[in-house]
């Protein structure tokens, strides 16, 4: 019986110990995505997000709103208030809250207390996309994980959403080695040979990407339809996956007739974002952009492509979830090997581990200079 060794186990575990998992704390000091434009409205929408619990509103102007939702008063959660205009009103006892979570009126009384109120969250909105700010360094708009290509003319896109039962970290990793297509997804757009194709890893700071070239090889139908590559042996899959930020992951392909000469063959893109926005450390909000730049007026393209993709993502949220249930069993014996394509994944849970635990002591260093008061039903009377 093949028993790995005690020597390969204790080196696995060292490895191991300076890579992210699901119990590492989270980065707050990132812009993640809150929602998709389109479903914040006129009504409260509750949202757990890094295990911060959150409303999202819009004012009757249309700008979108992120504010704690805990009201300060007796914590009653303000999504089960409701909007009185741009106001939220608790209700509980109606306590009642700007768009800027500032405390301006308490109905029992004429004197509302000054200076207090509920946190609110810096929100950027592009295109379909509403990113949310919930650390502590300046919500600066220039550090939103590069994305322009979703809003610009060239590609046509299509958006969904799945709610995923598995930590953040280990969707990241199945993003950086595709070698899952060839099994996870053999049955919707993987192929055998993606597997053994030749890839490269390129390592930055803060980003991480796999290199794969799938060439010669035969399209699966998802691309080979709208490429009109089907059944065709000579076609070329070209890969980029890359860890852009602990919230935003792109892959770009590139797909020609490889037996054609590189000046005279078109080449066909399509994108897609995968965004991860933590929940809890065992589940995420999965919010998916995909896009093409070519063929923009052909619908059937765009629903096609939807279709099958989200078949295949779907596998993804299931293995995810698979590995969760392993992982939340883990206990003494646990060990886990890495292997040469895991290289961008490893370096990438390093950088992950590294930021989460240096944002962390700066967090216990903030509370140790200002102690939290045991709440107390006489403090803070006002
Ligand atoms: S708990 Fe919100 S007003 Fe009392
Ligand atoms: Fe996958």
């Amino acid at each position: 019986m093949a028993q790995t060794s005690q020597e390969v186990v204790q080196a696995a575990r060292k490895a191991g110990s300076r890579m992210a998992d699901r119990n590492t704390p989270f980065i707050y000091n990132e812009w993640y995505v809150a929602a998709f434009a389109d479903e914040v409205g006129r009504s409260l929408l509750r949202r757990t997000l890094l295990g911060r619990d959150v409303i999202l509103y819009r004012t009757e102007g249309g700008q979108a709103v992120a504010l704690d939702n805990r009201c300060i008063h007796r914590s009653y959660p303000l999504s089960e208030g409701f909007l009185d205009g741009d106001t939220v009103v608790c209700g509980y006892h109606g306590f009642r809250y700007d768009v800027t979570g500032t405390l301006v009126q308490v109905p029992s009384q004429d004197r509302c207390p000054k200076g207090v109120g509920v946190r609110q969250y810096p929100i950027v909105e592009r295109g379909p996309l509403l990113w949310i700010w919930l650390g502590e360094e300046e919500a600066d708009p220039a550090r939103l994980p590069p994305h322009q290509w979703i809003t610009e003319p060239d590609w046509v896109c299509s958006k969904g959403y799945f709610h995923l039962q598995g930590n953040y970290v280990s969707l990241h990793e199945n993003l950086l080695d595709l070698t899952h297509l060839s099994f996870l997804h053999a049955k919707s757009f993987g192929t055998p040979d993606y597997a053994a194709a030749k890839f490269r890893a390129e390592i930055n700071e803060g980003r991480f990407a796999l290199l794969r070239d799938v060439v010669p090889t035969t399209l699966p139908p998802v691309w080979a339809k709208p490429t009109g590559m089907e059944g065709y042996p000579q076609a070329a899959r070209i890969v980029r996956s890359e860890f852009m930020a602990p919230s935003l992951h792109t892959v770009a392909v590139r797909f020609y007739d490889n037996a054609l000469p590189e000046a005279d063959r078109p080449e066909f893109r399509i994108r897609t974002a995968h965004i991860p926005t933590p929940e809890t450390h065992g589940s995420t909000h999965y919010f998916i952009v995909h896009g093409r730049d070519f063929a923009q007026d052909q619908e059937w393209i765009t629903q096609f492509m939807h279709d099958e993709l989200f078949k295949a993502f779907q596998e993804d949220v299931d293995g995810m979830q698979h590995l969760e249930q392993m992982l939340e069993k883990a206990d003494d014996d646990f060990f886990e090997i890495s292997v040469a394509s895991d290289r961008a994944s490893v370096e990438m849970r390093k950088y992950i581990k590294a930021r989460a635990e240096a944002e962390a002591a700066q967090r216990l260093e903030r509370t140790a200079e200002q102690p939290v008061q045991a709440p107390s039903r006489l403090a803070g009377v006002a």
